[in-house]
């Protein structure tokens, strides 16, 4: 068969639209060949577009056509002509909207052919994820990513129309333009005209949001790719899409009363809701109640402090702790009591993978109480800490001891990893959260030097901004994350409007006069011309779009997103450049 040219050939259907209203109708049909059964006399074949599948058969009185539609492969691309019927009721497939009909075909025109797909689109196999996004256009054609495309284009729309119907308006700020401080390295471009110099691409517009808000545009908001040199996982991107907004004269509510309506129209796209309000949690319960900042709250299993039994005991490793001002920490496993000897050392061995000095296990059995430490400790500490815990007959409970912190976050790590192994986490539940009041810094101890937790354009609480200069480390900023399902989806703060603040917290950040002024003298400058207080917040696009398609991997609803590696598989970058490029930027390759 050979190729033929469209010509004037107009669709006249999609390959997902015909149902039996269309009986009778003369249709034209564009798409690829889907999957052909060859029945011999007669040919079936589908034929396939993003809007789904339409059957089509050549049959036995029309041997040139049925000879046609055997050479067919899948994947071709083909133009049918033909007259919609009604299938014989043993024929109709209730599973898909075109099945009471087929096109009973009169032409078949083969626009062009296809090499043998890399994988099979008309199945649902497991393909390596590196040959899919080295064949990322085959990829795409299959169900799964066109369905996760098509839902990330009605949430972009969605949040766009919310936003317009809230007053805001969507300005687009530069790519090319100058560091931005998000705590990732940059992505630099070099200057052609301006030999030596660079522009960075944005970590985010934070400083133009900002200034916008200084200009006066009330309500900004952008849907934004932003750039960031940093380690890869499965929710990071080098470069990602935020939903980016800054709102004037904003308080903490006035950003949760925008955003949870939001959150609430776009759950009803996957047919669900946002019960509001949200749920507010402060940084410093989280960590106590979760070991996280970002708490999955499906898990339940709080972590507790069970310091009290154990202070007088006779269990010397906890006891020592304790007496050094460390805590004992625990949390419970619901019918994990049940854990063989085996599974229990494996809980342990996890713990130490996380960091623990060890694991302490206590149950309550039929035969008594049971724990390693029940010896040393004896039965009443264990059955004490079992009820302060909350631990029932069937549980299992978990106890380690150490600073308070960092205990919780060993904990909080393994609840999250026991949480996905049981199933603890419901797919269908959708838990949001708003964490608060996170420290205005984070000592690095490497640097021996503050550094800021959210930005470096974050307001301390008003009723910190003393501790900015005394004790840092205990000032409180009015930075809030939103989480949903132990993700961090977005994030945000009430920024510092008064020059003479910002100037002080660069201060803090071990930052001269001179290195302020050269990084954000414009910023600075900006600042004294009558910046009204605000405050905003970034989404992550990705993630959003991810939970609500039931993903993973932000890379299942990124159309063309690069490996772990930063790599783009299927253009090849990122990639070496001639000669005369590097020429022409003044660069020269070490
Ligand atoms: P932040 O750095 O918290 O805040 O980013 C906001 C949200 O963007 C998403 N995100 C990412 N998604 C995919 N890949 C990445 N590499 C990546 N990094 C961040 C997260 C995150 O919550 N300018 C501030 C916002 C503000 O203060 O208004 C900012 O960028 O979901």
């Amino acid at each position: 068969m050979d190729i033929q040219p469209l010509g004037s050939l107009a669709r006249t259907h999609t390959c997902g639209q015909l149902t039996s209203a269309a009986v009778g109708q003369d249709v034209v049909l564009l798409g690829w060949v889907h999957r052909v059964r060859d029945l011999g006399a007669l040919v079936f074949f589908d034929i396939r577009d993003r809007h789904g599948l339409t059957q089509i058969v050549a049959r036995e009185d029309a041997p040139s056509l049925v000879s046609d539609a055997k050479h067919l492969r899948p994947e071709h691309v083909v133009a049918v002509i033909g007259r919609v019927e009604r299938r014989a009721p043993e024929a109709i497939n209730p599973k898909i909207k075109t099945g009471d009909v087929e096109v009973v075909a009169r032409e078949i025109r083969l626009l062009n052919e296809a090499k043998t797909p890399p994988f099979p689109i008309n199945e649902d196999t497991t393909v390596s994820e590196d040959t899919r996004l080295r064949y990322r256009y085959m990829d795409l054609r299959r169900a799964r990513m066109q369905h996760n495309l098509i839902l990330r284009h009605k949430a972009a729309l969605e949040i766009r129309r919310y936003f317009d119907e809230n007053g805001f308006l969507e300005i687009e700020t530069p790519i090319l333009t100058k560091s931005t401080p998000e705590g990732a390295r940059d992505y630099l471009v070099p200057s052609r005209v301006h030999p030596g110099e660079f522009y960075a691409l944005p970590q985010s517009p934070q400083i133009f949001k900002q200034i916008l808000m200084i200009s006066g545009m009330d309500r900004y908001v952008q849907i934004v790719k932003c750039f960031r040199d940093e380690d890869l996982r499965a929710d990071r991107q080098p470069e990602f899409t935020q939903v980016d907004l800054e709102i004037a004269f904003a308080t903490e509510d006035l950003v949760f009363s925008i955003l949870e309506p939001l959150m609430g129209r776009l759950m009803a796209l996957i047919g669900r809701d946002a019960p509001r309000p949200f749920l507010r949690m402060a940084y410093a319960d989280a960590i106590t109640k979760y070991g996280s900042d970002k708490p999955d709250l499906r898990a339940g299993m709080e972590l507790r402090t069970l310091s009290e039994p154990f202070a007088s005991s006779n269990f010397s490793v906890f006891k020592n702790a304790i007496a050094t001002g460390e805590e004992v920490r625990g949390f419970v496993i619901p019918k994990g009591a049940r854990y063989s000897r085996k599974e229990l050392d494996t809980l342990a061995e996890d713990a130490k993978q996380l960091g623990a000095a060890g694991l302490v296990w206590a149950r309550a059995a039929d035969a008594g109480v049971q724990s390693p430490a029940l010896k040393a400790a004896g039965e009443d500490v264990i059955r004490r800490a079992l009820e302060l815990a909350g631990a029932g007959g069937g549980d299992l409970l978990v106890m380690a001891a150490g600073p308070h912190d960092a205990t919780s976050r060993i904990l909080g790590q393994l609840r999250l990893q026991i949480a996905k192994r049981e199933n603890l986490l419901d797919p269908n539940a959708y838990a949001f959260l708003w964490v608060v009041d996170f420290p205005m810094f984070e000592w690095l101890d490497d640097e021996r030097r503050w550094e800021f937790m959210h930005h470096p354009f974050t307001s301390p609480l008003e009723a910190d901004a003393a501790l900015l200069e005394s004790d840092p480390g205990r000032a409180r900023a009015r930075a809030y994350d939103l989480v949903l399902n132990g993700s961090e989806i977005g994030g945000g703060s009430i920024r510092i409007h008064d020059q003479r603040l910002q100037r002080l917290v660069f201060k803090l950040l071990g930052m001269t006069e001179e290195e302020a002024k050269l990084r954000f003298g414009f910023f600075l400058e900006a600042l004294e011309y009558g910046t009204p207080p605000h405050g905003g917040i970034a989404l992550g696009l990705d993630r959003i779009v991810a939970i609500l398609a039931g993903e993973q991997s932000i890379r299942e609803v990124i159309a063309f997103p690069k490996t772990a590696q930063a790599v783009d598989l299927m253009a090849g970058a990122p990639s070496t450049v001639n000669p005369k490029q590097l020429r022409e930027l003044h660069l020269k390759i070490d």
